[in-house]
């Protein structure tokens, strides 16, 4: 059997960005009211403007789309400028024809975070499930918000950052690490694994130590990527960079 992540290594961030760009827009021909499943971070920025890019062109139509974010920090409204919905309004809901009322996030000033997190497990099995989930990777090797630790949450969950998380988010909260919400909600490995399909996307030299252990190493909870090993059809999209500790060990 073919072994899971399939790794996929293209020449450099925008050729990533591209190819996936493409599959997406490929993917909602096939099935216009596809479930997505959105990152944020650095990482997704160059696919969100390629998605753009797509959508003006006329190839790429977002109008039955669902969508549902990763994860939202805790304590911070929907309008705030460091909040993810506000990111990806920023980067791609505001430049294409995405429905407002299928775009979905949680809401990190709900009342009840518990709660909040409840109703977005059902939102997602209302929708169907998700039918392509999108990935960055933390340099710790989390995915979402699931950070590396002894025991991993299965569904969405409020979880505490670690401060290299807090760091690599300074930049939404006028670059101090100090004023990142210590806290977020975010789905848990079993929403994410629960995906049909699944594409983790890694870009520089940062990346490429934790790639490695993803690819070669045990599955972990210190690890939380590894468990993509478990995916029937999981990708990882690489460029040199990220790829370049893989050597020929694949
Ligand atoms: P980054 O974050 O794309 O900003 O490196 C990735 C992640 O934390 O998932």
């Amino acid at each position: 059997m073919e072994r899971s992540p399939r790794v996929v290594i293209l020449a450099d961030a925008r050729a990533v960005a591209r190819e996936l760009a493409r599959r997406v827009g490929e993917t909602l021909r096939a099935k216009p009211d596809l479930v997505l499943g959105l990152p944020t971070g650095r990482t997704p920025l160059l696919l969100y403007q390629e998605l753009v890019e797509l959508y003006r062109r006329g190839e790429a139509d977002f109008s039955r789309a669902i969508t549902f974010n990763l994860d939202e920090f805790l304590g911070v409204s929907p309008g705030h400028p460091g909040s993810y919905r506000s990111f990806m309004r920023r980067f791609l809901f505001d430049h294409v024809n995405a429905d407002p009322s299928r775009t979905n996030f949680l809401d990190g000033a709900a009342a009840d975070p518990q709660e909040e997190c409840e109703r977005y497990e059902h939102e997602i099995d209302r929708a169907g499930g998700i039918d392509l989930q999108i990935l960055g990777i933390g340099t710790n090797g989390h995915i979402g918000f699931n950070e590396p630790a002894a025991e991993l949450e299965a569904r969405t969950h409020r979880v505490r950052l670690k401060p290299e998380t807090r760091r690599s988010n300074a930049a939404l909260f006028g670059g101090d690490a100090e004023t990142v919400p210590a806290e977020a909600l975010s789905m848990g490995m079993g929403t994410i694994l629960q995906a049909r399909a699944a594409v983790l996307i890694a870009t520089g030299r940062s990346k490429a130590l934790c790639v490695e252990r993803l690819v070669n190493g045990p599955i972990t909870t210190l690890l939380p990527a590894s468990f993509l090993q478990l995916h029937r059809n999981a990708d990882i999209y690489l460029d040199e960079e990220a790829a370049s500790a893989l050597g020929g060990t694949r």
